[in-house]
């Protein structure tokens, strides 16, 4: 195929050989694979599972029925069908279930659906008595299914309240105040509906297992108190065929080797984050500082009486033994071999994870952080496989933003760091090896960036609280032009752009050199922008008409010059597309389940079929992964994101990037930075340390950039420390670029409300949807912005769409 027949004719061929790769027989299956993996058994107490195939079954819960396959808002994904437990136990045929039961929850479920009801929005229904005896008599196993949705937009809460400032006029009712009619005391917790419902199963069947079919944290006391309940796995929302895996699991046909992401704690008041969450919908302070996760629960003190299964947390069905094989300490990092041996009974993986605990020092630190892992192949019972997990010295960095140290630097400080090795933070054994430092040490000495001017104190390792030097708060940058109204760029298409008459065989100018000249190498990059009027150049810097399959807009779009309109899709769980279309494509597991298989070569292998799917589609730009930090378990986007540890999300990240690069598509990771929170995310402050942004909500982009090199990053809407993530230098150009050296392209987030010219001078390079082009010529004649600004980023541009075959 020509270079660019994609984007340029949409041509409705499969990528590969005869057969299409979207919603393929072989993408569907490793969407179940990968499910399996990330699922978590988080109890087992009798050996319950796996079951016995052909073991009958009652399958209890409206959540049997009301499967949610991912969460909502443009991470949802349009698939051919989905498959809840129910469809997998009559697909593969493991066992059977009571019908009358599934019966009912099957009409009560479509009933809500017919009401306007969404996949986990819906009220458990009345067990009836008659139906908890019949099932008794089929079966003595019973499997509870809970279900819970969230989406974009909005976030979890324990209260009604409204989106501020939201655009769009009213619907009868928002997802948070139909949130809060279904899940009163917030649907972290059980409602009590279906407390009812598992007290009247736990009181008649012997046994009982639990299905948790989640996007993020919800309590899991219930579970683990409960002697009634013998076993519980954690499905999270598995794609479309999450039942298929979840049966697989259940019938020991694989054996669960997922491993919590996050932190399950009991209580949403446990985490630190919660009380300030829902305080204003115009900042959010992050006074626990790098305290996020375990890292809270482990070293503030006291903190983990509050968890019930840590981080780095899950069972398998067999046992391993994990060794410590010996470290070495080469140049800027260490390594360290491990033998893992299979002590049980099934085959499966296992993962070892390595963390770290560093010296207190003058600046406390977390009492461990994960600074590497490794998960074994599938290893038969008595084999034994050794595993490398190697840590580059900057994992065990601090970074010092009060010059305790040394200012504004990556620093080890002088003292023992232990390293501590197993299968999660539960079961730690001391490794013989120490690294000791006689003197501190500066890794990368840096500059103030990114300061917060606002934030009345952060936590410290000892549960005391620190007062910080703020800058004086500087407001939002000046603009030469009075800034658009807030909502005036909501959901604006851009504009369709004249292109006169001319004749077909002369679709250039006389003298001009098409990009594919400068993609033969017959014309340089420079000589071909030369060519590009002021116009023409702010044209590229917005967001381009959708063609074909897309609704999420373009980049390029100069025929003129032969430059194509190459289209972006929305994801991470899937190529988004809009369903009337008629295109269907495979939905794969959420991000936080991902994350939870702990390994980066599936998760490159779900990129690289996700990139695949966006290709034969005539796609180019694939707005995934997503990587914000799990910082508190009411953000409603959650199930997008990966973990709460920056390094497990950003290597997996990482993965999903050169997954989807594979194909000579693009990823865009997202989004640039600190967009923990739904409500009013366009405007918020998030308001936080340098510390903390350097050694948590940075880092996971850090990692990204330098380890998988993306062709494209979004900036996220929210403000950092006030300053606008799609209007800051300090963090695209000082940060992104000249420290990670990415050189990709930035873009905005969709309809954000940064002023274009500013994002351009900051090195935002393209706003998304839609460019404002008489703006940016507005400030161009005031002089607030040169060609050379225009030049530079339509440079990027360009680049991207050189890399597109
Ligand atoms: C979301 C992005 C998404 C974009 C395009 C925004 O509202 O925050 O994640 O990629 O829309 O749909």
């Amino acid at each position: 195929m020509e270079k660019w027949a994609r984007s340029l004719y949409l041509p409705n061929l499969p990528l590969k050989d005869r057969s299409y790769v979207t919603a393929s027989p072989e993408h569907i299956a490793l969407s179940r694979a990968a499910a399996a993996e990330g699922m978590v058994l988080l109890k087992n107490s009798t050996s319950l599972l796996p079951l016995t195939c052909g073991t009958p079954l009652a399958l209890f819960g409206k959540a049997t029925f009301d499967y949610v396959k991912g969460g909502g808002g443009s991470g949802d994904v349009h698939c051919p069908y989905i498959h809840n437990l129910y469809d997998a136990l009559q697909l593969t045929g493991y066992a059977s279930a009571y019908e009358p039961l599934a019966e009912y929850y099957r009409d009560q479920v479509q009933e809500q659906y017919s009401a306007g009801r969404l996949p986990g929005m819906t009220i458990e229904p009345e067990l009836p008595e008659a139906l908890l005896m019949g099932a008794r008599e089929f079966s003595d196993t019973a499997i509870i299914s809970i279900s819970r949705f969230s989406g974009e937009g909005w976030d979890r809460s324990d209260a009604d309240y409204e989106e501020p400032f939201s655009p769009y006029p009213a619907p009868d009712k928002t997802m948070p105040q139909t949130a809060a009619e279904i899940f009163p005391e917030g649907d972290f917790y059980l409602t009590k509906e279906e407390r009812s419902m598992v007290g009247k199963v736990c009181a008649a069947f012997p046994n009982v297992i639990v299905l948790l079919n989640i996007g993020g944290v919800m309590d899991t006391r219930w579970i683990r108190d409960d002697d009634r309940i013998q076993s519980a796995l954690l499905v999270w929302q598995g794609g479309m065929e999450g039942g298929l895996a979840a049966a697989d699991l259940l019938f020991g046909k694989e054996t669960p080797c997922g491993k919590l992401p996050d932190t399950f704690a009991g209580r949403l008041s446990d985490y630190p984050s919660s009380a300030g969450f829902h305080e204003s919908p115009h900042y959010v302070e992050y006074i626990e500082d790098i305290y996020v996760g375990y890292r809270y629960f482990k070293t503030i003190p006291g903190a983990e009486n509050a968890v019930c299964y840590p981080f780095g947390y899950g069972l398998s069905y067999t046992g391993f033994d994990i060794s410590e094989v010996g470290f070495a300490v080469d140049a800027d990092q260490i390594r360290a071999d491990f033998q893992v041996t299979n002590t049980g009974a099934y085959s499966g993986k296992e993962v070892v994870q390595l963390y770290c605990a560093a010296p207190q020092g003058k600046l406390g630190k977390p009492r461990y952080i994960l600074c590497g892992f490794c998960k074994t192949g599938s290893l038969n019972p008595g084999e034994a496989e050794t595993v490398t997990i190697t840590v580059p010295l900057s994992a065990l960095a601090s970074f010092d933003d009060t010059g305790e140290v040394c200012p504004n630097a990556f620093v080890l400080e002088q003292g023992s760091y232990e390293f501590f090795f197993g299968s999660g933070l539960h079961d730690l054994k001391k490794a013989r090896f120490v690294y000791s430092l006689a003197e501190d040490l500066v890794l990368e000495q840096l500059a103030p960036k990114l300061c917060p001017t606002s934030l009345p104190r952060r936590l410290r390792a000892d549960g005391t609280y620190q007062e910080l030097t703020l800058l004086p708060e500087h407001g939002e940058n000046n603009s030469v032009i009075p800034r658009m109204p807030g909502a005036s760029a909501e959901g604006l298409n851009p504009a369709q752009r004249p292109y006169p008459r001319r004749l077909r065989r002369y679709p250039f100018d006389p003298g001009v050199h098409p990009l594919s000249d400068v993609a033969a190498g017959e014309c340089s990059l420079d000589a071909f922008l030369d060519q590009l009027s002021d116009e023409d150049l702010i044209h590229l810097l917005g967001g381009q008409p959708n063609t074909g399959v897309a609704n999420t807009f373009g980049l390029g779009n100069l025929p003129e010059y032969g430059i194509p309109n190459i289209m972006t899709a929305d994801g991470p769980a899937g190529v988004r597309i809009e369903p009337n279309t008629g295109v269907r494509t495979t939905a794969f597991p959420c991000g936080t389940l991902l994350a939870a298989t702990w390994n980066p070569e599936l998760v490159a292998q779900v990129g690289a079929a996700g990139g695949a799917e966006l290709k034969e589609n005539n796609l180019c730009v694939w707005l995934t992964p997503a990587v914000n930090i799990h910082r508190n378990p009411y953000c409603g986007r959650n199930f997008e994101y990966y973990s709460e540890d920056p390094l497990l999300a950003g290597l997996i990240g990482a993965a999903m990037v050169r997954g989807i690069q594979s194909n000579q598509v693009s990823a865009c990771v997202k989004h640039f930075a600190c967009n923990n929170k739904e409500v009013n995310r366009k405007n918020s402050d998030s308001r936080l340390s340098q510390r903390a942004l350097r050694e948590i909500y940075l880092k996971v982009f850090e990692i990204v950039v330098k380890t998988a090199d993306p062709w494209a990053i979004m900036t996220s809407y929210n403000v950092i420390n006030g300053q606008r993530a799609s209007e800051s230098r300090e963090l695209l150009e000082d940060i992104l670029r000249d420290e990670w050296s990415f050189r990709g392209v930035v873009v905005t987030d969709w309809w954000n409300r940064g002023e274009q010219y500013l994002e351009i001078l900051a090195g935002n390079d393209v706003k998304m949807g839609t460019g404002f082009p008489e703006r940016v010529k507005e400030a161009l004649d005031l002089g607030a912005i040169t060609r050379g600004d225009l030049i530079r980023s339509a440079r990027r541009v360009l680049q991207l769409i050189l890399k597109m075959d």
